[in-house]
Formats: C-alpha cells, structure tokens, sequence
C-alpha cells in the first residue's frame, strides 16, 4: 500500500518527536503492509512555519536514515497545507507542495480547520481548479460542520474537491459517529484515497493493514484496492520516491 498522508518526519511538527520514533514508525508501516509513505507534515500558518524547500531535506536526511538503518521504506516529500488565503500566493511563487497528479491536475493534500468549513472555501477551491490545482481534502469525515450537516460535503464534492479519508477513523480511533460517516461516504463511494495520517506509535499508529482487513468484510473488494492502491500510485506517480 501507498500511504499519502503521515507525519513520519521528526521534530518537523506534532507527528515524531524524534528520528528513533520515526524509524519505528517506518518499521510499524512496513508490518501493516505499507511500503511508500509521503511524508505530508503540516504548513500552518503560524504554528508550523514548514516549506517546501524545509520539507524536501527532511525527507532526504530522514531517507538516508532508513537506507541506514536497512529499512526497506520508501519516502517522498509533500505537505498537509491548512487552508489560507497564502496558498494563492505560493501557487504565483510556485511554492506549492505538490502530491502528485490526477486527471492532468497538480494535487494537494487540503486541511480544513477540524471545527468548520470556512466561508470562502468554495471559491478557493474553484480558482485552484481553475488554475489546474486539484484539491484533496484530508480527513472530511473528522470536521465538525460536514459531521452535523452532510450537505456541507456535498457542497465541496460538487465544486470538485477529491477526498482522503483516515484509516483510523473507519476502525472507531476516533468515534462512532466518525466511523458511521466514514461508511457513509465509502458506501456512496465519494472517497478517493485511504491514508493513515499517523502522528507516532501509540497514539495514532499506522492503521492502514487493520482498516483494510476491516473493510474486506464491509465494501466491495475492488474498491478497497483503489482506495489503498490503485488511486494512492495514479496520484504518486510523478513524485521522487527515495
Ligand atoms: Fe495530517
């Protein structure tokens, strides 16, 4: 499996706090049946400060680290970007960090504050489309207006945004009216991509071989390898895989 969405890197932001813990993680992935990561840590404005140029060395030291470590895990570098008016500006500067392809589009992985959707997030979305940036919204499962009113994700569905769903939430790491709404989109089959977006060991560990059993018994099979293969390497192709 390809997993598009970790905070694997250490010390870059509130995933590993250390290179021995993202080893570990590495290893933890590995056993689940993941074998290439995209190290997405976030760019927040004003709590993680990361770039793009920041981002792209930590995931060439911490892959020196594996290859030294005799890990056979496969990284490449991204962002989960919080949304902000600032992403039009570092798409001029072409700053953006780019996840990969879909339908001829340049992808991000898009995060909405965990309380809302903000007004306005419809026209930033249809000016990144416009531009031929295609939007993947991370975890909309996990925000708290999509979860009290389902219409609110139908809104960002039909201005074209794609999904990623967490495989945490899908086994109840989070809570039951998560995971009901996780089955809920997977059902109508409106999700994209599943990723991990694991933060360390204990807490949000590598869920992605415990999701994908669990949904063998719960969606068509088929669907289940797009979700964790097949879409994961279409989006990943054009990324340097270290
Ligand atoms: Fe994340």
């Amino acid at each position: 499996m390809i997993d598009l969405h970790n905070h694997i890197l250490p010390g870059i932001d509130d995933g590993s706090k250390s290179l021995a813990t993202s080893l570990q993680m590495a290893e933890q992935a590995l056993e689940c049946g993941v074998t290439h990561i995209v190290c997405t840590p976030h760019i927040h404005q004003g709590y993680f400060d990361n770039t793009q140029d920041k981002i792209v060395e930590a995931t060439k030291a911490f892959s020196q680290h594996l290859i030294a470590a005799g890990c056979q895990l496969k990284v490449a570098s991204a962002a989960e970007l919080r949304i902000c008016p600032e992403i039009m500006s570092w798409y001029s500067n072409n700053t953006l960090p780019y996840i990969g392809m879909w339908q001829s589009k340049h992808v991000i992985l898009l995060e909405l504050p965990h309380s809302h959707v903000p007004a306005g997030t419809d026209n930033l979305i249809r000016w990144l489309l416009n531009n031929n940036v295609q939007p993947l919204i991370a975890h909309p499962e996990r925000n708290r207006d999509i979860l009290a009113d389902y219409r609110k994700f139908e809104m960002l569905k039909r201005c074209g945004c794609i999904f990623q769903l967490t495989a945490g939430s899908v086994i109840g790491r989070f809570s039951a009216p998560i995971k009901t709404l996780s089955l809920k989109m997977l059902s109508e089959k409106s999700i994209c991509v599943i990723a991990s977006d694991s933060h360390g060991l204990e807490r949000r560990p590598n869920d992605m071989g415990q999701c994908r059993e669990f949904l063998q018994n719960e969606i068509d099979d088929q669907y289940v390898t797009t979700l964790v293969e097949t879409n994961p390497t279409k989006i990943t192709q054009t990324l340097s895989w270290m």
